[in-house]
């Protein structure tokens, strides 16, 4: 016999009421008068370890309550008492319901059970390979159940949120650090532009004199040797005090045609002693890429990054190319029309995977331990390209390398190889020089008037205008722009109001202090931060007069 074979087939309504029962208790069952299984509802196929057909009920199920039942024999013997049944089965889940007596086809005693599963848990529930949908609808413990369940999947959500809640605050914790490292970072930096005001005062009072003392030891080879050391010194520290500027960005730009050739060699110098036996540097400029329109310190700084970065990723050695070509003009997108140079650094290291490739310009992002690297170098670098109207960018392949490429303005007029600037004639004339620091004026003027200048020194702006009360007339004017007493840029206003435009030339330790707009100033007035060497002093004032 089975769950669709009913004990007494033959008559519909028989049929009828055996469906109703598979579909209303489709854990239903009936034991037969041997004590065995019959006639099974059509769930326990589905039951993990289910209950089998012809299986003993005693050794299937224990009775849990009515209490005192001890089996199939009492169910049959006392039908009264078997209202609110509850059994458990073998290695399964309870059941709960009712014993139906009845009749088999021989008159024998059968019962039916009809009920559900009993379960008080939901983790019972998956435990036995039940669902909530065993429970018919409005079943008390369904709907507990369901309860559960809303209240189990409520708190997984609260959960979540908690854990969103904590990932966000750890965001907002990384961010705030990250402020308070830009904020020290700027704090670096207002200290350094405090300083460099007065430190490059200092710087060019040291190299306008090693300067001159170079030029007058003309003979003595030793002096000279001892003067050049002073003066390479005084670059050093130039670009110290750079460096701690551009940092935050407080870098004055001085953009100026500049020979690739001589400022990668320069480069060479700086950096070879820091890469040690390993690493090799190679320099590569193309002929018609010798010039570049940039800013010498700020160039320095770029590739001194990158070639760092290079020799760090080559732990076991390799080598670092720096080859400098002319990009064509691309004429087709606006603002390209001019021709670019374009450098890339290319090394033969571990190279870096996607995400670090993303990350690399994000200030403080480093994969180097604590102590090796903060995360700024790139940072830096793509600040300084800005700065200096450029764009970078990368290719990388892990375990092959990685290749940096730097684009940037070609030069405007052909850049002329250092030594022949020297060798251009001053035009002499008449320079009106004004610095209230003594010790960097006396040496300038040493310096113009080796350089066949005429001088008028004077210690304020309005010692200067008293000048030309005088009748004196200029070909250009030297001067400092922070003074006590009027400026250098007011200075250079009073006297065009005077006599009309005269070529000037504006000096400053840093050009915040000074409050200029560098890339604004008329066609007949440049800026020089200090300390600069007199070839550049020099240069600046030939190209003013010779307009
Ligand atoms: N040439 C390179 N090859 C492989 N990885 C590189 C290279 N250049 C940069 N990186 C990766 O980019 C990260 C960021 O570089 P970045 O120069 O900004 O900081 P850093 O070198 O770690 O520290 P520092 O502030 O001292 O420069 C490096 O930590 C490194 O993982
Ligand atoms: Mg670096």
């Amino acid at each position: 016999m089975s769950a669709g074979e009913p004990a007494t087939p033959g008559t519909s309504s028989l049929r009828a009421q055996q469906d109703l029962l598979l579909q209303l208790f489709p854990f239903h069952f009936t034991v037969g008068a041997d004590g065995r299984i019959h006639a099974l509802g059509s769930r326990w196929a589905s039951m993990p370890g289910g209950v089998r057909e012809g299986a003993a009920f005693d050794q299937t199920f224990s009775v849990v309550r009515p209490v005192g039942l001890a089996g199939h024999r009492d169910l049959t013997r006392r039908p009264e008492d078997v209202f609110v049944l509850r059994l458990r089965s073998s290695g399964g889940p309870s059941f709960r319901g009712q014993f139906l007596p009845s009749r088999g086809p021989d008159g024998e005693d059968w019962v039916h059970f009809v009920g559900g599963p009993w379960v008080t848990s939901l983790s019972a529930l998956s435990e036995h390979g039940l669902e909530l949908r065993d429970f018919p609808p409005h079943d008390p413990r369904g709907d507990m159940l369901l309860l559960m369940q809303v209240q189990e999947s409520s708190l997984a959500e609260m959960r979540k949120l908690a854990a969103n809640l904590q990932q966000r605050m750890e965001e907002q914790a990384r961010l705030e650090n990250q402020i308070r490292h830009i904020q020290k970072m700027e704090l670096v930096g207002r200290l350094a532009g405090g300083m460099a005001h007065n430190f490059n005062n200092i710087l060019m009072t040291i190299s306008s004199y090693a300067e001159l003392a170079l030029m007058q030891a003309e003979g003595d080879a030793q002096a000279r040797e001892s003067l050049q050391e002073i003066l390479a010194a005084t670059e050093h520290a130039t670009s110290i005090t750079r460096g701690m500027l551009s940092m935050s960005r407080r870098h004055p730009v001085r953009m100026e045609d500049l020979d690739l050739g001589t400022e990668l060699e320069e480069l060479r110098r700086f950096t070879e002693p820091l890469l040690g036996r390993q690493a090799v540097l190679h320099l590569d400029v193309d002929p018609d890429a010798r010039g570049v329109h940039s800013d010498s310190s700020c160039l320095k700084q770029i590739l001194m990054n990158l070639v760092l970065n290079a020799r760090d990723a080559m732990p076991a050695g390799g080598t670092i190319r720096i080859h400098a070509s002319v990009q064509p003009p691309e004429e087709h997108l606006a603002g390209c029309e001019a021709s670019r140079v374009c450098i890339t650094v290319a090394d033969t290291g571990t190279g870096m995977d996607e995400a670090t490739k993303a990350r690399v310009f994000e200030p403080f992002f480093t994969t180097k331990p604590s102590g090796k690297g903060v995360g700024l170098g790139l940072p830096t670098v793509y600040g300084l390209v800005q700065q200096v109207g450029g764009s970078i960018d990368l290719e990388s392949r892990l375990g092959v390398g990685t290749t940096f490429r730097v684009v940037l303005p070609a030069a405007r007029g052909t850049a002329l190889p250092a030594a022949s600037r020297t060798e251009t004639a001053n035009p002499g004339g008449h320079v009106l020089l004004v610095d209230d620091d003594p010790a960097v004026r006396k040496p300038m003027e040493q310096l113009l008037l080796r350089a066949g200048y005429q001088v008028t020194p004077a210690s304020s702006a309005e010692a200067a205008i008293e000048t030309l009360g005088g009748g004196a007339r200029f070909d250009a004017i030297v001067t400092d722009i922070v003074m006590t007493g009027l400026s250098g840029v007011q200075l250079a206003g009073a006297i065009e109001a005077r006599v009309g435009k005269v070529p000037t030339i504006l000096m400053s330790g840093h050009n915040e202090d000074a409050g200029l707009k560098v890339e604004s100033l008329p066609r007949h007035q440049r800026f020089l931060t200090k300390p600069f060497s007199s070839e550049h002093l020099l240069a600046t004032l030939r190209e003013l007069l010779s307009r």
